[in-house]
């Protein structure tokens, strides 16, 4: 799997430094308060279960699968495949994800938590690709910015694989043309 890659653009390393630093950020910004952390699958492992070990607060965790579509507008709603199994009413909600791309699926999600009763809602994601940006979203927390390019790893997938790189890549173009 690892030969498939042709360079690496956030490494192990790297990713270490950036757990430090957000959940550095999170605990000091949320200090007093119990934030629910809300991971979207299945992009946000193993990233969500790592930022948390840097987490020194009292905090709860559920997850969510949803989907969203090129052609949805903004403002639109998003296709829920898994949804919460706790309400967010009143509460102070941390969406944590890989990637913040278009924003289409972010920013459906906030609608969503927001029109649930949630008091307040933050994003915290691994990495921001600004050139993507559709809909009018912008993250809270960001471990890094990448190019506009397709990058695997540490959660990211492609056709499902290469989720469990540690590390975040890009793959070799003889693999997309298999
Ligand atoms: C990816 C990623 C984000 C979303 C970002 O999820 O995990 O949730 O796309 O893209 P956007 O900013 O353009 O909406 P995907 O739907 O591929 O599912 P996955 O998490 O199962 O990989």
């Amino acid at each position: 799997m690892k030969n498939d890659i042709k360079k690496i653009s956030v490494s192990k390393e790297k990713i270490e430094e950036i757990l430090t630093k957000l959940g550095a950020q999170i605990t000091k910004d949320y200090e007093g308060r119990e934030p629910m952390f809300i991971g979207l699958l299945k992009g946000c492992n193993p990233f969500m279960v790592d930022l948390l070990k840097h987490v020194d607060l009292y905090c709860t965790l559920d997850y969510m699968d949803v989907s969203s579509y090129a052609g949805m507008k903004s403002t639109g709603n998003v296709r829920i495949n898994h949804d919460l199994s706790t309400n967010v009413e009143g509460k102070d909600i941390i969406v944590v994800d890989d990637i913040l791309d278009t924003g289409r699926t972010l920013n459906a999600v906030v609608q969503l938590l927001k029109a649930r009763g949630a008091k307040s809602v933050s994003l915290c994601v691994l990495l921001d690709k600004p050139e993507g940006r559709v809909a009018p979203i912008e993250a809270n927390y960001v471990g890094d910015l990448v190019p506009n390019e397709f990058v695997v790893g540490y959660g990211l997938d492609y056709n499902e694989k290469y989720r469990n790189l540690p590390y975040i890549g890009v793959l070799k173009e003889e693999v997309y043309s298999k």
